[in-house]
């Protein structure tokens, strides 16, 4: 019987630099996105996905992070006396979704170094990790997909997303060859923020990883990579390559919904989305928005490939 999954790893370390100054003081996982601070959005689908245990890797700003998903007696007293169930309620959920756990990462030294600092919480089994800043859209079910890929041949998942060749520089990219199942790739070779123009494809890792144990010892013996830092990619890579680890690496190509809520314009095209499908603030949104874009004139010369 395959192993139930049930620990999910989520890094919020990361120092944000390309939200500053909205970062200086606060993670960028604790940006809103219309109500909700980005990583809600995170735990809520890790949770949907059947993983309650949910630890997270924080650097210096971690008591935003902690105090939301605390109960706050204060305020929650408040609404009760003034009788503002529907608002309490929505308090208490980030409280009771899921059993949180803390571990600090001393100095954000890369993505893997951050997972590498999950090693006692996680123990010997696979676990998810959720990049905090990333949102997959709860009607796509990414996650689910890949822990029964995980489930079906033991193996490390990845997800991957079809970018535009000019994007590619920007992320993990992956080398593959088909299966037999649809959207499931065999990942033959991963590079890091490949130069511009030489990627060797527009399959880019995104915020999504289902891991085996051994990539621990894998982490413990990487030496920094791109941009100085730790990378997950390059453990990744080995265990792709490597003859000794077993399993490989396999990618679900996915094609739904999902926003890096870390990059600006991703932040506003994700709040502009989910606003706009949401059923209490969509209809006034809506038509105010197609007015709004109405009186918009582009350039020819503005970004020219943006979708
Ligand atoms: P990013 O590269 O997007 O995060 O890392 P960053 O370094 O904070 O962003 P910029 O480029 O300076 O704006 C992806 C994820 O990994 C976490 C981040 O918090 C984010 O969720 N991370 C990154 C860590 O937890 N620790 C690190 O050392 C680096």
């Amino acid at each position: 019987m395959a192993f139930q999954i049930t620990k999910a790893v989520i890094p919020v370390a990361g120092l944000g630099t390309r939200f500053l100054p909205a970062t200086k003081a606060m993670p960028k996982e604790m940006l809103p996105v219309v109500d909700k601070p980005a990583i809600q959005y995170v735990v809520e689908e890790a949770v949907a996905a059947g993983l309650s245990d949910v630890l997270m890797v924080t650097g210096r700003n971690k008591t935003a992070l902690e105090n939301h998903f605390d109960r706050v007696g204060e305020l929650e007293e408040v609404l009760r006396k003034k009788g503002e169930l529907d608002k309490l309620e929505k308090v208490k959920h980030a409280t009771d979704l899921a059993d949180v756990h803390y571990v600090r990462q001393g100095d954000p030294k890369g993505l893997g170094h951050a997972v590498l600092r999950a090693k006692m919480h996680v123990g010997r089994e696979p676990f998810a990790v959720l990049l905090g800043d990333d949102i997959i859209d709860e009607r796509d079910t990414l996650l689910t997909r890949m822990l029964a890929v995980q489930g079906e041949r033991n193996t490390t998942v990845v997800a991957l997303l079809e970018v535009d060749p000019s994007q590619a520089h920007l992320y993990g990219i992956a080398t593959v060859e088909p299966t037999d199942e649809d959207d499931l790739v065999r990942i033959t070779g991963l590079v890091e923020k490949p130069a511009f123009g030489s990627a060797p494809s527009n399959l880019a890792i995104i915020g999504r990883y289902v891991l085996r144990p051994e990539i621990f010892e894998i982490l413990e013996h990487t030496e920094p990579g791109k941009g100085g830092e730790i990378q997950l990619t390059d453990a990744l890579q080995e265990l792709a390559t490597g003859p000794d680890w077993g399993g490989g690496v396999y990618g679900v190509v996915f094609r739904g919904r999902r926003y890096d809520t870390g990059d600006r314009l991703d932040y506003l095209k994700a709040i502009v989305q989910l606003a706009s499908d949401r059923d209490d603030l969509g209809p006034d949104f809506r038509p105010w928005l197609k007015e709004f874009a109405a009186t918009l004139t582009i350039d020819d010369h503005e970004h020219p490939d943006a979708p």
